[in-house]
């Protein structure tokens, strides 16, 4: 754990920053860095706080709610605070704040009350005020007690009453708030920054920030120009005998002429918020606005008074949200770890944080030219980006957090496994141990060999490929099929039965099609789609040795730096050896013919499928003759568009490609 001191040197820096950013984003409405690496800095700054105790200082970041308001509006003392919401992010947080609630009210209170779930909007909170049914002002929610008047820009809003509906059973000429959320559709959104790209100026970084900066225009005639919209969520003015349930403040906002989300929903227990949010999540995508997670009210609205507020939260509500993709950590080494093919990859060993759900420890740095560009050094603070199932990155260094002790990379001069040398050839961004013995190589280029794509020998796990290779049973894959059961028999831990099962398993995977075949010998380089290309290209293994360059280069979506790479690997006579004892050891490679009834069709896949796995989907239409493509194109016969698809379906459609969905993809490889 960092010491006081270092925490009091930390704090300092990382108040200054989020200062800055705060300054950017609230002031300037010219954001550098998302939200969730501004709301990542906080919350270790909040956590050195609470360790040491005396270290906060009154004007820290972590003390107040919102921004400034900006000097140019007039400004606005709201009648009661605009509060926040206090985050909740998985189902125990949940369960934590029910727990707090319940301490406060009894069980019948709460069983009578229910939760009231809604849609929480990313965009910007808004005071709406009505006196004699019309609009007399409107108003950001600045720091929560002073907002900024933004009436005019308001009235530029298509979707926001000026006068209230006067056939409405609530209209009241009394003054009444109506508070909710000013947000920008997606389309909105992106349209806008495709025109401000073409004009040369600066895009928005997400829609919300995009309806901060057009609400916040000294200027209506600009808000009016940016489409926005506004959800109404809250009431008050209301006489209290109409309104016992939050619930009622939708119905009654609806009725007097707001838009109010249809997605929100009554909720009695817990079971059912978190079906409501996952089925928020699934829902998300399609959605033609932006939202980050959703609200939960106690309904009840005597009861949610009663709860009073904490901080600047209520305790009556809370923010459910899906995880950040990026959050800020340390880089506290970097190391490198030796590949199948000799080559150096550099790798941060991280400050445990958790990204997109799940915890990051590691990141691939890819390369040193990778590793110049970003300037990675150990002991910076990164930015680290996670999408879903996405193998995490590093983004970004925080250049602001460094406190000139950090330290840069430099890749070792000898092998860490084996001692072998190591070099960068000129043109290569990878360094590679020159040691053809390396253990480490040897064993990795085994692994990959017998992998589920390759060869998919069963049985043949890290630890025993390790035991076959200390005993000098084997010394590269091409041994394997010379294992006999005596061999193995005395092993430890290697009882007859496993020897025969393991021998059974080498032998029964001798007959081998083509495309694996290329695939398992492991030329840098050739993943299973460049494997598959070969396959279809050369009749033989023959031919693909004797192949030219110009030749390999010829072959559709094959680049120069792989068939470099393929041709370079048949030209080894290390490799040609290898070729031929595996050959000789009886593997045969199976051909198949290219007749199937999607010969010469080019298939190109866009959203998830339902029924089977993209890999799945790209299996059968390879096997049916029918060629993948990344990336649509003139030549592409067919796109299958399946849920969410993303914007190929967009290009085909511009190139009058036939589009296939699920079902009749389906049929046609039935
Ligand atoms: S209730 C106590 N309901 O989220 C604050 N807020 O983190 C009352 N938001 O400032 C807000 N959708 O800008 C509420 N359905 C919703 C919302 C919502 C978006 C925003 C709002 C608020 C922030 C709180």
């Amino acid at each position: 754990m960092q010491t006081k001191e270092d925490a009091k040197f930390r704090a300092e820096k990382l108040r200054k920053l989020i200062d800055d950013l705060r300054f950017r984003y609230h002031v300037l409405d010219d954001p550098t860095v998302t939200d969730e690496i501004y709301d990542s800095l906080t919350r270790e700054l909040v956590g050195i706080e609470s360790q040491f105790p005396d270290l906060k200082t009154a004007d820290s970041p972590t003390q107040r709610v919102g921004g400034e308001p900006l000097k140019e509006f007039q400004q606005v003392k709201h009648v009661s605070p605009m509060l926040s919401l206090t985050d909740v992010f998985d189902e125990q947080e949940l369960k934590n704040w029910e727990n707090r609630i319940f301490r406060l009210a009894s069980e019948k209170e709460i069983k009578e009350s229910g939760f009231y779930c809604e849609i929480k909007m990313d965009g910007l909170a808004i005071s709406l005020i009505y006196e004699n049914g019309i609009l007399i002002q409107a108003a950001t929610r600045g720091n929560g007690q002073i907002g900024e008047d933004v009436t005019e820009n308001v009235k530029t809003i298509q979707s926001i009453p000026l006068k209230l509906r006067e056939d409405s059973t609530f209209y009241t000429a009394n003054r009444i708030e109506v508070r909710g959320e000013v947000y920008m559709p997606k389309k909105s959104f992106e349209k806008m920054n495709v025109d401000r790209k073409i004009k040369g100026e600066v895009m928005f970084a997400n829609p919300r920030n995009a309806a901060a900066g057009s609400i916040r225009q000294l200027d209506s005639k600009i808000t009016a120009k940016r489409k926005l919209a506004f959800m109404a969520y809250s009431l008050l003015g209301i006489e209290t005998e109409k309104l016992t349930f939050h619930e009622q403040e939708h119905l009654i906002a609806k009725d007097l002429g707001f838009p109010v989300n249809t997605h929100n929903q009554f909720c009695e227990d817990l079971k059912c918020i978190e079906n409501y949010f996952e089925r928020m999540e699934k829902e998300r995508p399609k959605l033609p606005y932006q939202i980050d997670g959703i609200v939960i009210n106690i309904n009840d609205e005597n009861l949610f008074k009663k709860l009073g507020t904490i901080g600047k939260a209520p305790r009556g509500a809370v923010a459910y949200k899906w995880p950040a993709e990026e959050a800020t950590t340390i880089v506290e080494d970097i190391q490198v770890s030796v590949g199948r093919t000799g080559v150096l990859t550099p790798i941060a060993f991280l400050r445990p944080v958790l990204v997109a759900g799940s915890t990051v420890s590691r990141a691939t740095l890819h390369n040193e030219d990778e590793l110049r560009k970003k300037d990675i050094r150990i002991g910076d603070t990164v930015v680290i980006h996670k999408a879903g199932d996405v193998i995490p990155e590093v983004e970004k260094v925080l250049i602001e957090l460094r406190t000139g002790k950090e330290k840069e990379f430099n890749f070792p001069k000898t092998c860490p496994e084996c001692g072998g040398k190591v070099v960068r050839e000129a043109g290569k961004a990878a360094y590679r141990c020159e040691n053809k013995d390396c253990f480490v190589v040897r064993q990795r280029s085994l692994q990959h060999f017998v992998s589920k794509a390759a060869f998919d020998m069963e049985g043949l796990g890290p630890k025993i490929i390790n035991k076959l290779f200390e005993e000098k049973l084997i010394s590269d894959p091409a041994d394997l099929f010379k294992l006999k059961k005596s061999d193995l028999e005395h092993l430890e831990r290697f009882a007859e039965k496993s020897s025969e099962n393991l021998i059974n398993s080498i032998q029964s995977k001798k007959k081998i099609e083509f495309p694996r075949f290329i695939y398992a010998l492991g030329i840098p380089n050739v993943g299973e789609e460049t494997a598959f290309d070969l396959a279809k290209r050369y009749k033989s293994i023959d031919e693909l040795k004797n192949a030219s360059l110009e030749d390999i280069q010829n072959i559709r979506d094959i680049g120069p730096i792989v068939a470099k790479s393929i041709y370079e690997y048949f030209q080894d006579p290390q490799n040609q050896d290898f070729i031929d004892r595996l050959l000789k050891a009886g593997v045969d490679i199976e051909i198949v013919t290219q007749s199937g009834k999607l010969a010469g069709k080019t298939f190109v896949f866009t959203g998830g499928l339902e029924n089977l796995s993209r890999d799945q989907a790209k299996e059968k239409v390879r096997l049916l003759g029918g060629d993948i493509s990344e990336s649509v194109g003139k030549d592409t016969s067919f796109i299958v568009a399946g849920k969410d698809p993303g914007s190929k379906l967009e290009k085909a459609k511009k190139l009058g490609v036939e589009i296939l969905d699920e079902d009749h993809f389906l049929n046609l490889i039935k």
